[in-house]
């Protein structure tokens, strides 16, 4: 008996060398020490040994009952080393790789254009002001001398939100406010949000102007002519073409619209243009002295001129964009490309 535990416990010591996983050793540990395992059947034949045998042969079996429990967890610990310096390896990183480059986001090309405009403005001494969205009839219309049955106070043009309230259709309402508060000289440019009930490839119901007014005691037609050429030269390059159109709106007289030479043909004509050569860009006057009289300025003293841009107009002029919703879907795509 002695000599088959001998031989178990080289047999075991053998098969233990070509062990290299987990899922071996146990199996070799279920067939050596489990319930039916070669150690637990020779403890089982126990019974059949003398009385004088039984200690002597008992002790044996424990031993290397024990020998082998001590193989087996020294090869436990020697595959979980292997194991876990193995995961290390595979895992490790490679510092001296390049990264993969992180995304930042940038301003909506409608921002960026916008701030363009503002600097401009800036830097020819306007100051920034802004106004609430919600108008009032006073603000929007009646200052603006605008009468009660102005073609502009639609219900198709205007959102209104009671009798007296409306989403402000335009930024001349700003030129109200700021008159009312401050006496000339003024200088200001009004940035900011309108409404208007239409949407189709060239509107939005929301979209964003940018107001000017100046006012003071000598001002001309020639010093707006100036400014705004100034404005377009910078805005669409130095070679522009610019022209003052005769307009009407209600609160400048005279009034007219600022045209460009088409930044798509020159001005040969093409489908942007509509074979006019010339593109509309903003609207202007001297300042009615019906506006003066609704903010109690001295009609006699001052004069003043204003002006009024869209800033999604000029921005799709600028890069060549033909549907104006999509400034306004958010698609990356489109986004990405500014
Ligand atoms: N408020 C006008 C509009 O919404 C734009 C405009 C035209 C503003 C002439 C002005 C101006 O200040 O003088 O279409």
């Amino acid at each position: 008996m002695k000599e088959k535990l001998e031989e178990i416990k080289n047999q075991f010591l053998e098969e233990l060398k070509h062990i290299s996983d987990i899922n071996s050793l146990t199996v070799l540990k279920s067939k050596y020490l489990g319930k039916k395992g070669e150690i637990t059947n020779i403890l089982k034949g126990m019974k059949d040994l003398s009385p004088q045998q039984r200690p002597l042969m008992g002790k044996l079996v424990n031993e290397i009952k024990n020998d082998i429990e001590k193989h087996l967890n020294s090869k436990e610990n020697e595959i979980s080393e292997k194991e876990k310096r193995k995961i290390l390896e595979e895992e490790k990183i490679d510092v001296t790789l390049p990264p993969r480059g992180t995304s930042i986001g940038t301003l909506h090309p409608i921002t960026q254009v916008m701030n363009e405009i503002v600097e401009i403005f800036e830097r020819m001494g306007f100051e920034v002001v802004e106004g609430p969205e919600i108008e009032t009839d006073f603000y929007n219309f009646e200052a603006l001398n605008i009468p009660k049955n102005h073609p502009a106070r639609d219900m198709q043009d205007t959102f209104y939100i009671s009798d007296d309230l409306v989403l402000r259709t335009h930024t001349s309402p700003v030129q109200i406010r700021v008159m009312e508060k401050q006496e000339p000289p003024i200088q200001i440019i009004a940035p900011g949000k309108v409404y208007r009930c239409d949407s189709d490839i060239s509107h939005t119901p929301m979209f964003h102007q940018v107001e000017g007014l100046l006012v003071n005691e000598t001002v001309t037609f020639a010093d707006l002519k100036g400014v705004l050429t100034e404005f377009c030269t910078i805005m669409f390059g130095v070679d522009t073409k610019v022209r003052f159109r005769p307009s009407f709106f209600p609160f400048t007289e005279p009034s007219a619209e600022v045209d460009i030479g088409c930044v798509i043909c020159g001005t040969k004509g093409c489908r942007v243009c509509k074979d006019t050569g010339w593109l509309e860009i903003l609207g202007c006057g001297m300042v009615d002295p019906e506006v003066f009289k609704s903010v109690n300025y001295d009609t006699t003293k001052y004069r003043g001129f204003a002006f009024g841009m869209g800033v999604e107009r000029i921005t799709m002029l600028k890069f060549g964009i033909n549907d104006i919703r999509l400034f306004f879907e958010n698609d990356l795509r489109f986004l990405n490309q500014f």
